[in-house]
């Protein structure tokens, strides 16, 4: 975009040329990238095309651009040597997190899903349908909360497979974990300001959170999910927990617990945030059903994800709001936007309504089941007692903890990296960082079994087991 800056009182041509001349030497404007036409810029810039007519002569005369006949012109290639990089002016370089920008050869991600998984020819077909039945749709805005028939099918598929008990105007389409917690964190803002979550758990909600200002309480985290004597003990009056199957451990809440964490929330007037994201991956025994619908009155939010069964690429999810909260969400966002597109929306609601979801879901269940134990199999073969599996019969990763003496994390997965072997570090889910340094998380959800079987096999030869 080229804007003239009407206090510099050269001649207009003489602007144009130097900025349209400054971005090229600056490298924004990559050779052979093609120049507005002189009629479109002169229209964009108010000037008359004798004007953009001058500007594009000298460049092109010095050389620094050149035409295609019936076509336009275009950024010449110059001498990289004279032409500086593009400097990015950012205030501090992050670090890329672990791994990222390097490609593996056997990728043991937690939260990859299978690349062959996701079902491109019913989704374009979807998409196309949408396009050519109401083209109109896409001039409006749409729905903020989501769309109803979407909600609606999401209602339908809670209900029936997650035990939530809710009303589509509950629903709240997002798009992932980040959308939704900041959604929460600020109508929670007003009444509450401690924040509890699992350690070691995501770290999304806790940085959301402490983002808006909460004070953090992480709670540590027991086979039967967090400690609620440890909760009691703080000033928190909101909690984000993952019942089902806790992230990143792999422990179930059992109900008993389940009760008393409602217990606690009626009596300090608290907030529970349920976060169920990988439930419909169980492979061993019966899906263990919502805690909300344990008590569907209470303050209880529910929140899921189409990431780790369709794709974590699309950004979409959802939230239930227990009626009080929606009536605040009401007030502070119904002057907001979508988050989601309506395009995907609608696919979204199509796939659902028309037995799609419901047939991929069995689909992924039984590839993911054989994956997760293929990858047992082979730690069993590879490091025999040597090694503990935590988590396992669910979800996309379990957790390796390895016998004392061994080497620590960072050795682990930097030797790992040697082998070109992808391991992100579980440390990372810890707030307070007490952790196990002899634990790694291991996802099967890219690998086939063969690849997971290597990928094993080149894991015990790195750590010599
Ligand atoms: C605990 C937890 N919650 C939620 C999600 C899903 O996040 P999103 O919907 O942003 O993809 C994940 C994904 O890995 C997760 O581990």
């Amino acid at each position: 975009m080229f804007i003239l800056d009407c206090k510099d009182r050269r001649p207009l041509h003489v602007k144009i040329y130097n900025q349209i001349k400054n971005q090229i030497l600056s490298g924004k404007l990559i050779p052979n990238t093609k120049l507005p036409s002189i009629r479109n810029l002169s229209v964009e810039l108010s000037v008359s095309r004798n004007t953009v007519e001058y500007a594009y002569e000298q460049l092109y005369t010095e050389g620094f651009i050149y035409s295609r006949p019936r076509s336009g012109y275009y950024v010449s290639l110059l001498d990289q040597e004279y032409i500086s990089r593009p400097c990015r002016k950012t205030a501090t370089l992050i670090e890329p997190a672990f791994g990222d920008g390097k490609t593996f050869s056997f990728d043991f991600h937690p939260a990859c899903l299978s690349p062959e998984s996701f079902p491109g020819k019913i989704w374009s077909k979807l998409l196309t349908n949408c396009l050519q039945e109401n083209p109109e749709q896409f001039t409006l805005y749409c729905d903020p909360q989501g769309e109803f028939d979407l909600r609606y099918e999401i209602q339908r598929y809670l209900e029936r497979f997650r035990g939530v008990s809710c009303d589509p105007e509950q629903i709240v389409v997002c798009c992932g974990l980040q959308d939704s917690m900041s959604i929460l964190a600020q109508i929670l803002l007003g009444n509450h300001s401690a924040f509890a979550f699992e350690d070691p758990g995501h770290w999304i909600p806790r940085s959301v959170f402490q983002n808006y200002s909460f004070l953090l309480n992480p709670i540590p985290v027991n086979s039967d999910g967090i400690s609620l004597d440890y909760l009691k003990k703080t000033n928190s009056t909101v909690i984000h927990v993952t019942p089902s199957h806790q992230f990143p451990l792999g422990n179930v809440m059992p109900v008993e617990n389940r009760l008393r964490l409602i217990n606690w929330a009626e009596n300090v007037g608290g907030v529970i945030i349920e976060d169920d994201y990988d439930s419909e991956l169980r492979y061993h025994g019966k899906p263990i059903p919502a805690l909300q619908g344990l008590h569907p009155e209470g303050d209880i939010i529910y929140v899921g994800t189409f990431s780790k069964v369709l794709s974590p690429a699309l950004r979409a999810s959802y939230m239930v709001l227990p009626y009080r909260l929606l009536s605040i969400y009401n007030k502070l966002f119904r002057n907001y936007a979508a988050t989601v597109s309506l395009l995907e929306q609608r696919a979204l609601y199509k796939f659902m309504r028309q037995g799609y979801w419901e047939r991929h879901l069995r689909k992924m269940r039984t590839m993911y089941k054989k994956k997760h134990d293929a990858l047992i199999q082979s730690i069993d073969r590879h490091f025999g007692d040597q090694v503990k599996i935590l988590g396992q019969g669910a979800g996309l990763h379990v957790v390796l903890e390895l016998a004392n003496g061994f080497l620590d994390e960072k050795d682990l997965i930097s030797r790992a990296w040697e082998k070109n072997v992808r391991m992100l570090p579980l440390s990372d889910t810890y707030q307070c960082k007490n952790y196990y340094p002899t634990r790694v998380m291991l996802g099967f959800g890219r690998m086939n079994p063969d690849e997971l079987e290597k990928g094993i096999e080149l894991l015990s030869q790195a750590w010599n087991l």
